[in-house]
């Protein structure tokens, strides 16, 4: 289809309209020119399609779908296979119900564990956020259908979430809030983008053509439109000069007039429209034109949904291999209101009306009897001695107890932040009274973000089952019992404590503020920087067999920018039972250039093996893996110098390292003035010389020389030479007339040929 042709035909008033939806999920159509509308849904990890009365908060009923499992426990998979697969499985919905868009993948950096929506975020880590969406929409779009990735950006709270700014310094933007956006449209090139609601730095996302346009397009090539969150818009103008093509759910008319008039007055170029015009049609042909054939099956997307949990649970602890339980041997009893009725998503845009939603102690039956008792109510706090005392019955008479505990659907939602990080309290109490009675007992979790465990040390077993969809009790119970050996790595850390958490001062902000004063120490970069000892790392989780990783190669020892440097290891199952091993490769920064995390995540591998089997892994890093934004040039940067090359299965279970010289082939910017220190002349190769040669002399008084040391041994015990020369570092030139006789003429003299050796 000509889309220009179309836009040519089009009335001033059909064009504005456009702009923005018809009604709350479908684009407008413009009849007499043959464009359709088309339908959008949420989104993410399933269909939200509204038939009937349409909100944005997931309040009214949509049509009977399969929930997978939410970006939480996804993330866990740490394997772009399952995020492709789960890609693939939810596009294939979309053609058979005729949704052009899924509203997702939802990447925002998980900054807080308070924030209310981290359940549908994937990571506090931007490499795995940026690396699995992209496989999530490759997924998706391989079906001919759009995602939308969102929310664009720096929307890492529900807490005033139409109005606060996110005020963020712009390094800490590029290296930990931008990237998982960057590395999606770069590798997967999503149909549209979302922007967020919140301000970044006083502006509106939707209304920073900074952001939508000089970086998301012109830097990073995105080629598809923009949508506003739903109700983001501010002022429309603004908006569509910055960058938005499409406003949803529209205003009823409203801003479309804004449209008109301010292109009618002059002050909004019709080009800038008819452009935004071009980018929606475009979308909606290109699904048009592409309509595939397809059946909702539930059924099968149902096990399909099984499947996909069971990639992504964690298994975090299994002391004296509690776990996984014997078929029929071992006397079990169940406890905790998730295991009749499973938490398995989120509130909000994103909930799904699931209906095959087994429980565990139905699918338990499967394998053996087991004795239930509630324990607590999943839906609420309170403490009930009665629901107390059956359980610890039961526990007394069990060989084994299986507590299915989480967090109760009020606690977290999208639209309000958690305000702690514990367990309902009646959770923690029942489990410390079960603990007093047995000793094998194992947690199940169900809950959308970390939460405080001050039971860890006194369980033998802990399986953090996330909300992993419909076919959570399914695949919790196969883990269980070792039908499926558990892969799940995680992709936060989970802190000691709620204070432990590097944004906890500035969390959620004041007076329409918040601060990211923690810069871009978030998540296991801040936890490591600190020594500071964690309940579970980033990238932990345990299998039912060992792997062995070892033999760590690099194809070269030095690599210039330009270059890649490809890392092989070696990764063995030496254990019994088929299982999948998450490769992690970190980086260190040596050269002390910068302030620099302790190690960042820039690879990582999903590798599946049968017992005995041995396979090699192959990773490839580039400047990108070195690299920090350096904010003086505007630009990613690497020192010359020395980086470890760290891999493990686990951000603190490091096993094989090497070194790798990195040359920089970018000279920084050096601009010599009377005020630059002599350190800094001394540190650049192309000044060192002139330095030592014509300016250290000068510094008179503070650099004793040695008769001067010999006259006077109390000074120079006092300040030695290396002190002397340490002072010397931090002196200015101009400085330097106070040390000695030193002109002003020869002090200009001597800049002008520092900054002649420079050219
Ligand atoms: C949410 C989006 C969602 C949209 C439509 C908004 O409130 O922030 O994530 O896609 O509603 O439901």
């Amino acid at each position: 289809m000509n889309v220009k042709e179309i836009v040519s035909k089009m009335t001033l008033e059909e064009k504005a309209g456009m702009c923005s939806g018809a009604d709350f999920w479908h684009t407008r159509g413009v009849e007499r020119l043959g464009v359709p509308a088309v339908m959008v849904s949420d989104g993410p990890n399933g269909l939200r399609k509204q038939a009937n009365q349409a909100d944005h908060l997931g309040v009214n009923e949509s049509i009977e779908a399969v929930c997978f499992p939410a970006a939480c426990a996804t993330s866990c998979s740490f394997d772009r296979n399952v995020m492709r697969k789960l890609g693939k499985a939810i596009g294939k919905e979309c053609q058979a119900e005729d949704l052009s868009v899924i509203l997702g993948p939802a990447v925002n950096i998980k900054r807080s564990p308070l924030c209310g929506r981290n359940f549908e975020y994937v990571s506090e880590d931007p490499y795995v956020a940026g690396e699995l969406s992209a496989a999530f929409i490759q997924g998706v779009q391989s079906k001919d259908v759009g995602t939308s990735i969102k929310h664009f950006a720096a929307n890492n709270q529900e807490y005033h979430r139409m109005s606060v700014s996110s005020e963020v310094d712009e390094r800490t933007l590029r290296e930990i809030y931008y990237p998982p956006f960057e590395t999606a449209v770069k590798k997967a090139q999503p149909w549209t983008v979302m922007n967020s609601y919140n301000r970044i730095n006083g502006i509106f996302a939707g209304e920073s053509k900074e952001l939508l346009t000089d970086i998301l397009r012109d830097e990073w090539g995105f080629k598809g439109l923009v949508v506003s969150d739903w109700g983001a818009v501010s002022d429309r103008v603004e908006g569509l000069k910055a960058g938005v093509d499409l406003e949803m759910p529209g205003s009823l008319g409203t801003n479309d007039q804004e449209i008109i008039k301010a292109v009618r007055d002059g002050s909004l170029s019709e080009e800038i429209l008819d452009q935004a015009v071009e980018r929606i049609l475009k979308l909606i042909f290109r699904y048009t034109e592409h309509r595939k054939k397809e059946v909702f099956d539930r059924k099968k997307d149902h096990k399909k949904a099984v499947e996909l949990a069971k990639q992504c649970i964690v298994l975090l602890k299994n002391e004296d291999k509690i776990l996984p339980l014997k078929d029929g041997k071992d006397e079990i009893a169940v406890i905790g209101g998730f295991a009749a009725k499973p938490r398995f998503q989120g509130g909000g845009s994103g909930h799904i009306n699931a209906k095959q939603v087994p429980s565990a102690v139905e699918i338990l039956q499967n394998y053996q009897k087991v004795r239930y008792a509630e324990g607590f109510s999943a839906k609420e706090d309170v403490i009930d001695q009665k629901l107390v005392k059956d359980a610890v019955e039961a526990a007394k008479k069990a060989k084994k107890v299986v507590i299915f505990a989480g967090l109760p659907d009020s606690f977290e939602s999208e639209g309000y932040d958690r305000s702690h990080m514990r367990l309902p309290d009646c959770q923690n109490y029942l489990i410390k009274k079960i603990l007093k009675v047995q000793k094998n007992v194992v947690v199940v979790l169900h809950n959308g973000s970390p939460v405080e465990m001050p039971w860890a040390d006194d369980v033998k077993g802990i399986v953090e089952a996330y909300l992993c969809g419909e076919g959570a009790a399914e695949a919790v119970t196969d883990i269980l019992y070792g039908k499926t050996n558990p892969c799940g790595k995680l992709a936060e850390t989970f802190p000691m404590k709620l204070e432990d958490n590097p944004s906890y001062l500035n969390f959620p902000g004041t007076d329409e503020k918040v601060s990211y004063a923690e810069g871009i120490f978030v998540g296991y970069r801040y936890y490591e920087a600190k020594k500071m000892p964690v309940r579970f790392p980033f990238g932990h989780g345990l299998s039912y067999t060992q792997f062995e990783i070892s033999n760590l190669h690099l194809n070269q020892k030095a690599v210039k920018e330009s270059e890649t440097v490809e890392v092989s290891v070696d990764v063995k199952n030496t254990g019994k039972m088929a299982g999948k091993e998450v490769v992690q490769l970190y980086v260190r920064d040596t050269t002390g250039a910068a302030i620099r995390p302790e190690k960042e995540l820039k690879g990582f591998e999903a590798v599946e093996l049968e017992p005995g089997e041995k396979k090699t892994v192959t990773m490839t890093l580039n400047k990108r893996s070195f690299a920090w934004y350096n904010v003086k040039i505007h630009d990613w940067y690497a020192a010359t110098g020395d980086y470890r090359i760290m891999v493990g299965n686990s951000s603190q279970n490091i096993v094989e390292e090497a070194v790798v010289h990195y040359i920089s082939e970018t000279e920084l910017p050096f601009v010599v003035t009377k005020d630059t220190i002599l350190g800094d002349l001394l540190a650049h190769e192309k000044l060192r010389d002139y330095t030592k040669r014509n300016l250290m002399e000068h510094m008179g008084v503070l650099v004793a020389d040695e008769n001067t040391q010999k006259a006077n041994q109390a000074a120079a015990e006092a300040i030695t030479t290396e002190m002397q020369e340490a002072m010397a570092q931090y002196t200015p030139i101009r400085s330097l007339r106070s040390f000695s006789d030193y002109p002003n003429e020869e002090m200009e003299k001597a800049v002008r040929e520092l900054n002649e050796l420079l050219k």
